[in-house]
């Protein structure tokens, strides 16, 4: 029973013999939201986190309200971490803007959608911060460090025996249950696939990247106005996009400059990169005068971030056996939609409802066979859940990204084509109905059992 891995006490997990022994790999959102929502539902979850410490790094990250709703509905927890260390302000609406053209006549802006957030907005803080907070509530012990996954035996479990968990450190763990939320490199995603699978393989350039940078707000303002530097902007245009949102309550213009970039990327494991801004001048050239300037303001020297995602070779599957992956292990989104921590959210919401099922049922805890049994039902009942929404953000994400760049050819710069993608796109993802996927999740759980 319980935990064997490094000769710890596993005193929580051996004096529950009947509670799920879940192992979660990965302590990064998707892997401490879904933690914090199990121990909410008496489940005391192992994370296996191959870093030495929580290492979330310290760029923005905003959540849609989609997310927000789905922290709810994971744990009251994780909302309330997330309000606290909010900063963003600015308006509630979300502009996207013609970048190539000069305004006309009238200075007006080249609006080519406008949407309202809704009530909560777009609200962003800091991972670091985010993943602080959140790590507050999880008791120590739960989060094993320095555990890096190598292999998961899974004897298909039919005798009740629970997997073994390799490390590469040569020590093992075992588990009825095993997440993947071990990012876009995942290991697990590798195991759950099989390794001749191309999505087992790393995830893909994109050719995309972006230039990233803050400018002071008393910088900004004069050159922009208020409307300008308050809202989210995005200046859309000839192979880039510029987003502009206000940080740090309002002292700082962020600026995520997207361009197309033919080459491959040249760094192996890592995903940004120094940059200088002379670069960034150059890829803007096409652009109007107002984005040129906003170019013009950023400190000489950069970051560049690349865009990776799954999108080339989409997974077929989010699970074997009792093995599941969630947040970007399975689904690896390009950043356009601002929306991939947030679908890791919405997974959660769904596994730790369904493993609490499985931890619930009476017959379960005393017979290790039906256990198994109940739990690669969860797990599809997840899979059938989730796979189609996570899987099509990874596909939007690509296509939003092409069609800012005027990249589409059945769209190209044409304003009323342009809007009417965003906008579906964008209702789609944030006004999903998260209460009804939790009714679903529980209707297609309960058909599954039946006969049983
Ligand atoms: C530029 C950019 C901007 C973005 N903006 C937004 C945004 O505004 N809103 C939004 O919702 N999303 C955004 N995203 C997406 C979001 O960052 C990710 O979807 C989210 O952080 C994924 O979380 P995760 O927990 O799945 O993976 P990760 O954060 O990658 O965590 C994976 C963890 O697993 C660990 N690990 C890896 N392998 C192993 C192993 N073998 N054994 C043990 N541990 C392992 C890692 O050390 C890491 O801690 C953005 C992404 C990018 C690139
Ligand atoms: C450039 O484009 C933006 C967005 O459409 C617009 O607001 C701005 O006025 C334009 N700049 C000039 C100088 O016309
Ligand atoms: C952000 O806006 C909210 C209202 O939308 C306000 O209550 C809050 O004080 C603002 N925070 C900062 C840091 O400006």
């Amino acid at each position: 029973m319980g935990s064997i891995d490094n000769g710890n006490s596993s005193s929580s997990s051996s004096s529950r013999p009947s509670s799920l022994d879940v192992a979660i790999i990965g302590g990064g959102i998707a892997g401490v939201t879904l933690a914090l929502g199990l121990l909410s539902r008496g489940i005391i979850p192992t994370i296996y986190e191959r870093g030495r410490s929580f290492a979330e790094i310290g760029a923005g990250i905003g959540f849609t309200q989609n997310a927000e709703w789905a922290m709810k509905v994971l744990d009251p927890r994780i909302h309330a971490a997330f309000k606290r260390v909010t900063v963003q302000n600015g308006t509630d609406w979300f502009n996207w803007v013609d970048g190539e053209k000069e305004a006309d006549e009238d200075g007006r802006v080249a609006m080519i959608h406008s949407m309202y957030l809704g009530e909560r907005g777009f609200e962003g803080c800091s991972r670091a911060e985010f993943l602080d907070e959140l790590v507050k509530s999880v008791p120590q012990g739960t989060v094993k460090f320095s555990k890096n996954l190598a292999a998961v035996v899974d004897s298909d479990g039919d005798d009740g025996s629970k997997m073994e968990l390799e490390f590469t450190d040569g020590t093992k763990a075992f588990a009825d249950v095993v997440i993947g939320c071990d990012g876009i490199r995942s290991r697990v995603r590798q195991i759950v696939v099989g390794d001749a699978n191309k999505a087992a393989h790393h995830p893909h350039y994109s050719h995309k990247y972006a230039f990233r940078g803050l400018i002071p707000m008393e910088t900004a303002l004069p050159v922009l106005g208020k409307e300008k530097t308050e809202t989210r902007h995005m200046y859309l245009g000839p192979d880039g996009l510029a987003l502009t949102f206000p940080v740090a309550g309002g002292k700082l213009l962020n600026v995520v400059a997207f361009v197309t970039d033919p080459k491959q990327w040249p760094y192996v494991e890592k995903f940004t990169a120094p940059a200088k801004k002379s670069d960034a001048v150059r890829a803007f050239e096409g652009f109007n005068s107002t984005v040129r300037s906003i170019i013009d303001m950023l400190p000489d020297e950069l970051n560049k971030w690349a865009v990776f995602d799954t999108y080339d070779h989409p997974l077929p599957t989010f699970i074997k056996g009792r093995i599941a992956l969630s947040g970007d292990a399975a689904h690896a989104a390009a950043p356009y939609h601002g929306a991939g921590a947030g679908m890791a959210v919405e997974d959660g919401a769904v596994l730790a409802h369904l493993l609490s099922e499985v931890n619930a049922d009476h017959d379960a805890s005393q017979d290790p066979r039906r256990r198994v049994v109940l739990l690669k039902k969860a797990l599809e009942t997840y899979n059938a859940i989730r796979l189609e929404r996570a899987q099509w953000l990874v596909q939007t994400s690509r296509e939003v990204g092409h069609i800012y760049q005027w990249q589409d050819p059945r769209v190209g710069s044409d304003h009323a084509k342009v809007a009417e993608e965003i906008d579906w796109r964008c209702r789609k993802i944030w006004h999903y109905d998260i209460e009804n996927m939790m009714a679903e999740s529980k209707e297609h759980f309960r058909k599954q059992l039946e006969g049983m």
